[in-house]
């Protein structure tokens, strides 16, 4: 028998059915990534597995015990099943220390000294043992963060739930959360996150569920599902959290906010510099020197240009998309050379691209070297 099993879970509200007939096995020590769209059921699902949210109809067994039966005594299976929310929610006038001590005296009968060294012992493991007697205020995001998940693992859970444990934290912190995730999953905690951060999702996770539409529309490993997806549905969401996208809707865009928003996006493909150098200069060259030209000499004001930039990891199989049909239909006719992109072509393609297609006139797509 599987730890958790989901079968024709449903949830509506009046005017929303966020989960339709969602059918799920999770398995001791499995960690489970939740991936998909926003407004998929991802949190709802969540929150009907610990019963903050009573299904509409369907049944949960966690542990072998009914979770929609009204019978269940829920604060006990809520402690088996902890949960850390994206805010963390720690009490502000409680010390840190006096937070991871509360529940597990008050719930699991532990003394005083008991909570305390076990309270320690988990700052411990989450890196954060010297803030034990500090308020939470002291503290930084990716610090309460890992408090907050301290302090699920207080109540000594079989099951620790994450919505989007990272979502409210700086870059730099996230990786020091996602590390004490990835840490306790080695330690065989069964684990359920509903994440954004897809590369958590595909090298910490044992299955990754990728959620549509109030439907577990694909589940497996993540090497089927962020590799070869078996629904175009997974394939488009991968596609798109992938990729680096900018749109250029005046004559004057920010290129430094470009620039930093592409490097980043470059950091995170694991690109080396070269290819990242390549693809700013193809589109510092494709949009300021070409494109934006053309729209002021046609009258353009509003230039609507859609830069879409696919990498592999490491940089392999990189593909841009440009999109600058609405500067093009200004002049289709009185520029040929622009139209068919030739003079992208001869300053860029040649540098840069091992070559390009033409999708139609005004779209262009480069495969970057
Ligand atoms: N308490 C509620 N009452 C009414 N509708 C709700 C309630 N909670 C969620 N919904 C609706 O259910 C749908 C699914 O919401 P849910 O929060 O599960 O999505 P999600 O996949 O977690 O999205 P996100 O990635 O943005 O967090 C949404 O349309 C949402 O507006
Ligand atoms: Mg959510």
């Amino acid at each position: 028998m599987s730890l958790i099993e989901i079968s024709h879970l449903r949830k509506e509200y009046p005017n929303v059915t966020p989960l339709k007939d969602v059918n799920a096995t999770v398995d001791e020590g499995e960690v489970i990534s939740i991936i998909g769209p926003s407004g998929t059921g991802k949190s709802t699902l969540i929150r009907c597995l610990n019963r903050l949210e009573t299904p509409t109809s369907g049944e949960i067994l966690v542990d072998g015990v009914n979770m929609c039966d009204p019978a269940t005594d829920l604060s006990k299976m809520r402690q088996k099943m902890g949960m850390v929310f994206q805010n963390y929610a720690l009490f502000g006038h409680k010390l840190v220390v006096e937070n991871l001590m509360m529940a597990p005296m008050d719930l699991l009968g532990l003394s005083k000294q008991e909570a305390y060294d076990q309270a320690l012992d988990l700052l411990d493991k989450v890196g954060l043992r010297d803030k034990a007697l500090s308020w939470p205020h002291e503290l930084s995001g990716g610090q309460r963060q890992r408090v907050a998940i301290a302090r699920g693992l207080a109540m000594r859970p079989k099951i620790l739930l994450f919505d989007e444990p990272t979502s409210a934290l700086d870059p730099q912190m996230v990786s020091e959360v996602l590390s004490v995730i990835t840490g306790l999953a080695e330690q065989g905690l069964t684990m359920l996150v509903v994440t954004h951060e897809m590369r958590f999702a595909r090298d910490a996770s044992s299955r990754v569920f990728y959620m549509d539409r109030g439907e577990l529309w694909e589940a497996g490993p993540p090497e089927q599902i962020f590799e070869h997806p078996v629904r175009q549905e997974t394939h488009d969401f991968i596609f798109r959290v992938r990729s680096w996208e900018w749109d250029v809707d005046t004559l004057a865009p920010d290129f430094h906010a470009m620039e930093a928003s592409l490097v980043a996006y470059c950091q995170r493909q694991f690109m080396g510099r070269h290819a990242a150098n390549a693809c700013l200069l193809i589109v510092e060259e494709a949009v300021g020197n070409q494109l934006l030209p053309y729209a002021r000499a046609h009258g353009v004001t509003d230039p609507n240009i859609h830069v879409t930039f696919y990498a592999g990891e490491g940089g392999v199989d990189m593909v841009m998309d440009v999109d600058c049909r609405t500067v093009l239909s200004a002049g289709v006719g009185e520029a040929p050379g622009v139209h068919d992109m030739d003079q992208l072509s001869l300053s860029l393609i040649t540098a840069h691209c091992e070559r390009w297609e033409l999708l139609e006139p005004g779209l262009v797509r480069l495969y970057v070297r």
